[in-house]
């Protein structure tokens, strides 16, 4: 089992300089405003969740009204939606402003910070490695071919507009500050191409983490470059038993208290980050979107979510299906398991070693039963 680093990211926000940008050009009154209810089919999780490990929910499409939907990465920057809702692009410049604004309201103790006037230069694709520590960045990026990797230096990505926050035992016990860069800062430096609605992080050990657009734009996840002052090439830093390097993506409830309620939130908390990839989730997860699972019964739409979200982080799917390599077990197993003995299915996934203490699978407690009928559904629709 892949190490837990540590309790709830209690965080106080601090912001240093951001590069100047244009002043914001159209409204920006819904976004970030109040939470939506989370939608039923979810538990809410305690206000504590661990890194790593944890039960995590699902996403919720609904509550992205609030924020307004983003259709695309890198489209126009704001236009009328088919369903009357304003939808912003996620690289629109309002809706970077609005997001920009509220971020800095809702979290500074200084309500004179007024935001700078540039954007930042967008960073430099290495076709070659230089370290380590350098980000592999992956998919659909202008200029770069299909399959191939480009490189984002750490000192490049350090010199991206950076946010500090205190956390309280997130990879250290007591407080900490860690340097990060927002997700969504990091993507409007890179030049995405159309069609882009997800980051597909990969770790040296095969695990994987799935940012579907939606979830980036909510839940406002991050890239951690420096605990208290050290990159990761200092790192483990002193009180972590292994090195989560060279890069931790997570997301902080103080940040975003809503993330308190994602059941397995630490499927979004992935250590040991190598490589991002801008993907498409219908391409990225075809072969759940295709086929048998083209036209999906409700309940095999639910339990599609849940797969993606959750079970993608260790387990590929069926042929033309993105997950982590950690699972290793063919999704036709899985799916034989759920289709011939679903109270197994359900008992494995809830405490694997209820059922083989040697397993390594993460357990997902908090899986409730309907829950589970959504992913038997999903796994036996073929
Ligand atoms: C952290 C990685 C991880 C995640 C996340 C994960 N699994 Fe697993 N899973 C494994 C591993 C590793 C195995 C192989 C047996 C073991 O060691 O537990 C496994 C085995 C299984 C098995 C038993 C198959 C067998 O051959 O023993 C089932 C069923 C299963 N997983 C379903 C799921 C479902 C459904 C989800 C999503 C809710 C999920 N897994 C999420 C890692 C994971």
């Amino acid at each position: 089992m892949r190490p837990r680093l540590g309790g709830d990211a209690n965080a106080r926000i601090h912001h240093q300089a951001r590069p100047p940008e244009p002043p914001p050009s159209c409204d920006s009154g819904t976004d970030g405003g109040p939470e939506m209810a989370e939608n039923g089919i979810n538990a809410v999780a305690g206000p504590h969740s661990s890194y790593l490990g944890q039960p995590r929910g699902l996403l919720k499409e609904t509550s992205l009204n609030i924020l307004g939907r983003v259709d695309d990465l890198r489209g126009p920057g704001s236009q009328r939606g088919s369903n009357g809702l304003l939808t912003r692009s996620w690289t629109g410049r309002s809706a970077a402003w609005a997001l920009l604004l509220v971020f800095v309201a809702a979290t500074t103790a200084s309500p004179g910070a007024s935001p700078a006037l540039n954007a930042p230069p967008p960073l430099v694709l290495h076709r070659e490695r230089s370290s380590a520590f350098d980000l592999e960045v992956t998919g659909s990026l202008t200029g770069v071919a299909a399959g191939e990797a480009r490189y984002l230096k750490w000192s490049e990505l350090r010199a991206l507009p950076t946010t500090r926050l205190n956390l309280e035992g997130e990879f250290v016990s007591g407080s900490q500050e860690v340097t990060v860069v927002l997700l969504a800062d990091l993507l409007h430096a890179l030049p995405i191409e159309p069609g882009v609605d997800a980051v597909l992080a990969t770790c040296s050990d095969g695990y994987a983490s799935i940012y579907p657009e939606s979830f980036i734009s909510r839940y406002r996840p991050f890239l951690v470059l420096e605990i208290n002052g050290r990159g990761p090439d200092s790192w483990p830093p002193p009180g972590l038993k292994f090195n989560p390097g060279p890069y931790v993506i997570t997301v902080s409830s103080e940040l975003i208290p809503a993330v308190a309620q994602f059941r397995d939130i630490g499927h979004k908390k992935p250590w040991g980050v190598t490589r991002i990839e801008l993907a498409s989730l219908s391409r990225s997860f075809r072969g759940i979107f295709s086929g048998p699972w083209a036209h999906p019964s409700p309940a095999a739409a639910a339990g599609r979510e849940i797969w993606i979200h959750s079970c993608a982080s260790c387990h590929a799917g069926p042929p033309g299906t993105f997950g982590g390599s950690k699972a290793g077990r063919p999704f036709g197993v899985i799916a034989a398991y759920a289709a011939s003995n679903p109270a197994f299915f359900k008992k494995y996934v809830r405490d694997p070693k209820s059922l083989v203490p040697s397993a390594q699978m993460e357990a997902h407690p908090r899986y409730t039963d309907a829950e589970l009928d959504t992913l038997i559904a999903l796994l036996t629709a073929h």
